[in-house]
This record gives structure tokens, sequence and C-alpha cells, in this order.
């Protein structure tokens, strides 16, 4: 029988130099979305596909985020003492079991293939998910969710891929693409930010993975790629290349990529527009921005 996915790991060592100078002193992951955290958008997505464990891959200058998931005790008396029901309920999805979370340290940022290698002894001989959380995805069914089922038919590594224009392809790994079943292909291989001439499909690998704990052996290697960074990517390929099976699953959703300026924002606008206490208020808000910017064109 297929092992159930029950642990995941959330690589969240990176500088974030794209958001400087905010990141100078927030981790990424604890920039918000409306009002939560990235990482409780990735957090919930986990419970959601049934995981139990939550390894952080952290480093240097991120013990904000470790202090997001601790009680709060004077935060809730405090509440309690005012009755504010609805916020002490709004800091429950903080909560975790007593250790249901584990933090290893990336001493140095040599890539996401590197920081996945550092949970290898959380994780043992188990598959285990991979979520990036600045790939926020917005779906009926979340995004690991889908996959997990999916992974419950096929076994193997699984991806969650996603179609791009040809000109994007060089800012993700690209899928080469043996079967396509529709919802899902089989990977040939795999290959890195290719340049726009040389991507094998416009199927994109974005922040969600299944692996087997072999890409954890492969990663042992400590082999560099692209930009001279351990990578996930290519520790993935080598299953394939060893006749193991990689699937890409074409998920259900709209994924934003919160890592860049211009996703977040999007992001923003999005998730604003989705939440019923604001819906009103803020699509006034964006009409009307909208008008002036048409009048003054
Ligand atoms: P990014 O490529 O977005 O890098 O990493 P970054 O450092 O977070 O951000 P920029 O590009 O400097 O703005 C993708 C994911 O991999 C993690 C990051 O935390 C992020 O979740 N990562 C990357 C690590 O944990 N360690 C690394 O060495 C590299």
């Amino acid at each position: 029988m297929k092992k159930r996915v029950t642990k995941a790991i959330f690589p969240v060592a990176g500088l974030g130099t794209r958001f400087l100078p905010a990141t100078k002193s927030v981790p990424k992951e604890i920039m918000t979305l409306v009002d939560r955290p990235l990482i409780q958008y990735a957090i919930d997505e986990a419970r959601a596909a049934g995981i139990k464990e939550f390894i952080f891959v952290t480093a240097r200058g991120k013990s904000a985020l470790e202090d997001y998931f601790d009680r709060a005790p004077e935060l809730e008396a405090q509440l309690r003492k005012k009755d504010k029901t609805d916020l002490l309920e709004a800091l429950k999805a903080t909560n975790m079991d007593s250790g249901a979370i584990a933090y290893i340290r990336q001493q140095q940022a040599l890539g996401l293939g590197h920081a996945v290698w550092c949970a290898r002894r959380l994780v043992g001989n188990e598959p285990f998910a991979v979520i990036l959380p600045d790939d926020v995805i917005a779906a009926e069914k979340p995004c690991l969710q889908q996959m997990v089922e999916a992974h419950a038919e096929t076994g193997g590594c699984m991806v969650a891929a996603m179609e791009v224009s040809p000109d994007k392809a060089s800012a993700y790994g690209i899928l080469d693409v043996a079967e396509d079943m529709g919802a899902m292909v089989r990977a040939s291989g795999m290959v890195e930010k290719p340049k726009a001439d040389e991507a094998p499909s416009n199927l994109a690998v974005i922040g969600r993975y299944i692996l087997t704990p072999r890409v954890m052996q492969t990663l042992n290697r400590k082999e560099t790629g692209a930009g001279g960074e351990i990578q996930l990517t290519d520790a993935i390929a080598r299953e394939i290349e060893e006749g193991r099976d990689v699937y890409g699953y074409r998920f259900r959703g709209q994924r934003f990529d919160c890592g860049s300026k211009a996703g977040f924002l999007q992001a923003t606008v999005a998730f604003g527009l989705s939440r019923d206490d604001l819906r009103d208020e803020f699509s006034t808000y964006l009409d009307e921005l909208t008008a002036v910017r048409r009048a003054a064109q």
C-alpha cells in the first residue's frame, strides 16, 4: 500500500532580496496578504491536505516565524477580558498541536535543494510534501489536497504544474512531457530556468511538491546547478533519468507569485475582493480609481 503523505517541509530560509528593505528585518513569509501572513495560507493548505507534521527550514533573522506559531497568553487574556471572541477565533488558526511543528536551520542559503535536504532526518523514509509559502494558490479545493489525492493513485514524485507563455519559461523549472493524461503528465525530463528558445514545453513547475525519500539521497551529493545553487529541480530530474516516475499535476486554481512585488500586489487585490467583509468598500474604491485613471488618459 502507498504511504500517506503526512509530513511537509516549508523552506523559508531564503534571503527574500526582492523585498528589500522590508525583508531586512521582516521575514518574507510573515508579510501579510490582507490580514494573514503568507505562512498562514501555506499551513492552512497543508492541514487541508492531511499534513500532521510541519517542518520549517529557517535561517537567521526568522524568529518572528517561530513566535507567530506560539501561544500569546497575555494577548489572549486581554481579548478574553474584552469579550473579543471573533479575534480569539482568528488567533486559533495560529495554534499548532504540541510537537507538530519543528524548526531546523539552514546555515547558508545554498539553494532550495539544500534547504529541503536540511530536513532529511525529520522526514525519514516516507514520502513528503514541500510547500513554498511565497506561491499562494487560490483554489476551491486546496492545491496540495488535489495533489495528495492524485498521488494516492500514482505514487512516485509529483510537482504542481501550470502553463506559462514562452517568454516566461526562463523564470521556472520546465517539464519535458512524455505522456499527457489531461490533469496529469508523466515527465521525461525537467530543466531549471531554460533559455527562452530551449524550453521543452510550456508547463512550469511551481512551489508544491510530493517527493520520495530517494530525492533526499540525491540531494546528499550536494551537486550545484543553475545559479551555483543546489537545485531541487535537478534532484527530481535525476529520478526521471534513473527511470522512476515523476508526474506534473495541472492543479485547479490561481497561483500568485508572492515572491515578487507585482505578484504580491495582484494577490492582495484578488484576496481583498474575495473577502465578504471587504468586498463592497474595496471594489467601490477600485472602480473609482479605474474611472479616474481612464479620464486622465
Ligand atoms: P526564492 O528563489 O524566492 O529566493 O526561494 P528568496 O531568497 O526567498 O527570495 P529572493 O529571490 O532573494 O527575493 C524560493 C523558496 O526557497 C526558499 C525560500 O525561502 C523560498 O521559500 N529557499 C531558497 C531556502 O529556504 N533556502 C535557500 O537557500 C534558497
